[in-house]
């Protein structure tokens, strides 16, 4: 945040900073074409949150469009309410500058990042997607989607969570009504209706499934390489939509089905979710095989893609996340994917989502094995204390202002 031009300027170029502050009035001289320029052309990798006084109200949904621009707020702002949200802004920033690669040949096809489409700077990275997926139905795939979305969310990442379930459970999870849903993307696919299928909870974006079997069997038809409203071709949609998500969380149907195969393709992390048992254990050896040599090679995933989730895990138990991996490796050629997060049962989960409300941060051993999973993607960007700190909203953030 700079007192005069030369400072913002002097700022923006000598300092790395995530997110500057830019007050509209030191631009003035430049006229209205002189402030998108700058806000186009001069912020580097840095983006902006901008101050616009009264008089130039009437810019606000223009500079708003612009690539690198995530908050357009009237003078004077809330000082609390500003820091906050660079906050989050910034940690969104740091989130989306760790996204890994996009993988799979479908990826080259998707629209590049709106920033680099509009020319204006070479500023911020990519979109972490991470898919849920067990081809064993009830493991908990929509469960932990909606909570780690949420916490993802809370922590000041932001998020779009998205069904590919037909009919839709996060809906139900989430206590949503059953529309609008992405039904209004498969129907006309542009931005526009993209834009007009997000429900919102609690800040968090969520796209649900068309809840329409009539139509998702349509929309399953359509070729994924041609059709503008093929499946996947809400996923990419979403990775323009502005500002930016940092995350995408996608809630997949137990089959490889379109539905669930299409989703996979444009995601960089898949997470797969099992319940510690024989059963599953064994069941994971098959599908394991199946996405990473079996499926046709434009669908192989990587191994260093895969993640395993142990879900439900009980105190009786006896199949620690050690055991499920040996069997694993026995079948695998040596090879078992990272048990990156546990989550344990809780006799609650259930009565809390009837209600329509999350478990996390109401359940403790829960909460603590969905910040598991947070911290193992985002610990370095959230800092000090990981999940568990920056879900909690009551702390100030610490900023340093130049
Ligand atoms: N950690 C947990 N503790 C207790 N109950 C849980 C837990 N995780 C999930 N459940 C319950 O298990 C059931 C199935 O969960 P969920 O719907 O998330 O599974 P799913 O894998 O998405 O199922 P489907 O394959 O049908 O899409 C739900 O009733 C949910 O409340
Ligand atoms: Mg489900």
């Amino acid at each position: 945040m700079a007192t005069t031009l030369s400072g913002l300027e002097d700022g923006i170029e000598s300092t790395s900073a995530e997110v500057a502050i830019v007050d509209a009035e030191l631009l003035l001289g430049r006229g209205e074409a002189g402030i998108i320029d700058f806000l186009t052309h001069q912020l580097g990798r840095t983006v902006a949150v901008v101050l616009l006084p009264p008089g130039l109200q009437g810019m606000q949904g223009q500079i708003l469009e612009l690539a690198q621009v995530r908050e357009v707020l009237l003078k004077p702002p809330g000082v609390g309410e500003l820091l906050k949200r660079c906050h989050d802004i910034g940690v969104s920033e740091r989130a989306s500058r760790s996204a890994l690669e996009p993988r799979g040949v479908m990826q080259a096809a998707v629209p590049r990042h709106r920033a680099g489409m509009d020319g204006g700077g070479a500023s911020v990275g990519g979109t972490n997607i991470f898919a849920l997926m067990s081809i064993k139905g009830g493991t908990g795939k929509t469960t932990i989607a909606c909570n780690y979305a949420y916490a993802l969310q809370l922590a000041g990442i932001r998020t779009c969570l998205m069904g590919f379930d037909v009919p839709d459970d996060i809906g139900v999870y989430l206590g949503l009504a059953q529309a609008p849903n992405s039904s209004y993307f498969y129907q006309r696919p542009t931005r526009d209706a993209f834009a007009a299928s997000i429900q919102e909870y609690h800040g968090l974006d969520v796209v649900l499934s068309p809840n329409d079997a009539v139509l998702a069997a349509e929309v399953a038809q359509r070729d994924p390489d041609t059709d503008e409203g093929a499946i996947g071709r809400v996923i990419d949609t979403a990775r323009t939509h502005h500002p930016p998500y940092a995350a995408m969380v996608l809630d997949l149907p137990p089959t490889y089905s379109e539905w669930g195969l299409q989703p996979l393709t444009r995601a960089n992390t898949v997470l797969v979710v099992a319940t510690p048992n024989i059963s599953d254990a064994i069941k994971l050896v098959r599908q394991l095989q199946t996405i990473t040599e079996r499926f046709d090679p434009r669908y192989l995933i990587p191994k260093s893609a895969i993640y395993l989730v142990l879900n439900d895990q009980r105190r009786e138990d006896n199949m620690p996340a050690t055991a499920i991996q040996e069997i694993l490796a026995d079948h695998l050629n040596g090879w078992a994917p990272p048990v990156i997060a546990t989550i344990p049962h809780d006799t609650q989960v259930r009565p809390l989502q009837n209600r329509g409300s999350l478990p996390y941060r109401r359940l403790e051993g829960f909460t603590r094995g969905v910040n598991t999973l947070v911290d193992h993607f985002y610990g370095q960007v959230l800092g000090s204390g990981g999940a568990a700190r920056a879900t909690k909203r009551s702390w100030l953030p610490r900023i340093r202002i130049r």
